[in-house]
């Protein structure tokens, strides 16, 4: 068995900036209501132009770059998304060609807020029985193309932003790596972070009335949402803490999914260490769903907070409900 390691990190958000105030021309909302309820300060939405898939290029460049990887030498790529370029094939399949590479396989994972988590314990299996040596995983998402820029979807609406982080898994020669990882996921209370449409239950494809009524944009009992978050973080932690005979205080940084800067603050706690210990970038990007753990691994790694031998800890909670977790020796 090999040791999987992570050997390049990228990450792309797009150059179009909203500022809280911004949104105030599309819904009834203040910097203020963001601020406080989200840490939210400004995020990146891409232009008309820009798909998922361009923004994933450009992070998988800069991982295969930092890694001194060519695209010839990637035997897998795996997209964590909800923000298909098109209904189907998937991102990664448009990746693949954008990347020049044929032939390797390809897919997305559809699991929110958690597939980029999910995606490198599927590229660690891979590596750890040898079957691939160099494997790109991504997380991205232009979100902004299917938000509801309406008061009625503000909830929502002013959370979300796009971006991409793509990460380069190989085999590791040394004890550094992937410890451990670990997915969960609970289908009973989906409906409290959903979209509906386009879908194929029922009356649920594109028609006037999933149209007339927003069944096509993103819909969160947010409460709810938060209740089950502040839960399954911690408990997703102490599993990988368990697994690999680790406490709390031998954990560098826990780089958790940027949903809520309250959340993160409410998991610090529950882990009883300060916010010194959780990254958080959510004040200038938002919620990116499956790119945001890449994204803030990318940047807690380039500011110096993961260093050679540290242990860190990703942990995940989003729709589905899913949560996820992995253990790093770096
Ligand atoms: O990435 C997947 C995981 N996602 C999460 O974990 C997100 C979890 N949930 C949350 O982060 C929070 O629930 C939100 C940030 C979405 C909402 O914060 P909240 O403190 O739970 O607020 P709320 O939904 O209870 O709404 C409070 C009030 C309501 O008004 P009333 O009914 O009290 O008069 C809302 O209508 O705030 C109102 N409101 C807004 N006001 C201004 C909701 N959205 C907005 C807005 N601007 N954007």
């Amino acid at each position: 068995m090999y040791r999987s390691k992570i050997t390049g990190l990228g990450f792309h958000v797009p150059d179009r900036i909203l500022k809280n105030d911004d949104l105030k021309q599309w819904m009834d909302t203040s910097d203020e209501w963001i601020r406080e309820r989200s840490g939210i300060q400004e995020r990146h939405w891409v232009s008309e132009k820009e798909a998922a898939s361009d923004l994933a290029l450009a992070a998988s460049k800069k991982a295969m770059i930092m890694a001194g990887v060519g695209a010839d030498e990637i035997d897998l790529v795996i997209v964590a998304t909800i923000s298909s370029d098109y209904f189907f094939p998937g991102v990664a399949n448009q990746l693949q060609s954008k990347l020049g590479l044929r032939t390797v396989g390809t897919f997305d994972i559809k699991v929110a807020c958690s597939a980029f988590v999910y995606g490198l314990s599927i590229a660690d299996q891979f590596i750890k029985t040898g079957q691939h040596k160099t494997i790109l995983i991504v997380g991205a998402e232009a979100q902004s193309k299917y938000i509801d820029l309406t008061t009625r979807g503000r909830d929502m609406g002013v959370l979300f932003g796009d971006g991409a982080g793509a990460a380069i898994l190989q085999q590791s020669g040394d004890e550094s790596g992937i410890l451990s990882t670990h997915i969960h996921s609970d289908g009973a209370d989906m409906k409290n972070l959903w979209m509906e449409a386009p879908g194929t239950s029922g009356n649920n494809w594109m028609n006037r009335e999933t149209l007339k009524n927003g069944l096509h944009h993103p819909y969160m009992n947010g409460r709810e949402v938060f209740r089950n978050a502040v839960r399954r973080f911690p408990e997703v932690i102490h599993e990988a803490l368990e697994e690999n005979n680790l406490s709390i205080e031998d954990i560098k940084l826990v780089i958790p999914h940027q949903a809520n800067y309250r959340i993160s603050q409410a998991v610090a706690k529950r882990l009883g260490v300060g916010m010194d210990v959780v990254y958080s970038n959510i004040h200038k990007y938002g919620n990116t769903t499956a790119a945001s753990i890449p994204i803030a691994l990318t940047e807690a790694h380039a500011e110096g907070r993961i260093e050679r031998g540290d242990h860190i800890i990703l942990a995940a909670f989003g729709a589905g409900y899913s949560w996820a977790s992995a253990a790093i020796r770096w």
